[in-house]
């Protein structure tokens, strides 16, 4: 384990090649029942770059007229999300440090052009529990600020297989994804990671 900075836990490589393509499997079956859908920003309803699902008891969702917030329903299907794979639970008892079990898992999907904005994920009501993120596919640029959007930022890579946990002093740090590193993907049979793609995954503690 490599601590960043305090509170930013990076586990290169946590998940071996076996247990990534199993749980690229999981999200292929999440997917099924909950299809991934476009989030749009609030108000302007700009779309998203990143397609997203969740799976979980809660799944974080926005669109323009209602903004970001956490639903027990998909917006498009209204069914209740589809169960959180067991690697995942196993992960966040291993790692989070946390007595209950998360309650949300968004599932972001970057295609090769995909980006994410510098933000906080602040939805939750509950700060104490961390924010623990899984990558899958391509490599990508992150980039971790502060806790102010004016603060200082850097960058390091998030690769295939790795996990990071944001808690404590680094729980509402700001932090975004630049761009994917396509030419350091390992190969997955997946069609969702055919073409250069990313998946990341990010469980949290809701109410
Ligand atoms: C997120 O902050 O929701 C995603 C971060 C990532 O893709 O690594
Ligand atoms: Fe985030």
């Amino acid at each position: 384990m490599l601590e960043i900075e305090p509170g930013v836990r990076l586990y290169r490589g946590f998940f071996d090649f076996s247990r990534q393509d199993s749980l690229v499997r999981d999200i292929e079956r999440v997917i099924a029942r909950a299809p991934l859908f476009t989030p749009r920003m609030p108000r302007t309803g700009k779309a998203f770059s990143v397609r997203m699902t969740n799976c979980g008891p809660f799944g974080w969702v926005s669109d323009a007229a209602r903004g970001y917030r956490y639903e027990p329903h998909h917006p498009e299907t209204c069914e209740p999300w589809p169960v959180m794979p067991r690697v995942l639970l196993e992960a966040w008892e291993e790692l989070a440090s946390y007595p209950l079990p998360p309650q949300a898992c968004l599932v972001n999907l970057y295609h090769a052009e995909a980006r994410m904005s510098l933000h906080q994920d602040r939805d939750e009501k509950d700060f104490e529990a961390p924010i623990l993120s899984v990558s899958l596919g391509a490599d990508c640029r992150f980039r971790l600020g502060g806790s102010k959007r004016s603060d200082p930022t850097r960058t390091f890579v998030l690769s295939s297989g790795d996990a990071m946990t944001l808690g404590g002093p680094a729980r509402l740090r700001f932090h975004g994804v630049d761009k994917l590193l396509p030419a350091l993907s390992p190969r997955f049979a997946s069609p969702l990671l055919a073409n250069g793609e990313r998946i990341n995954l990010t469980l949290r503690r809701v109410t």
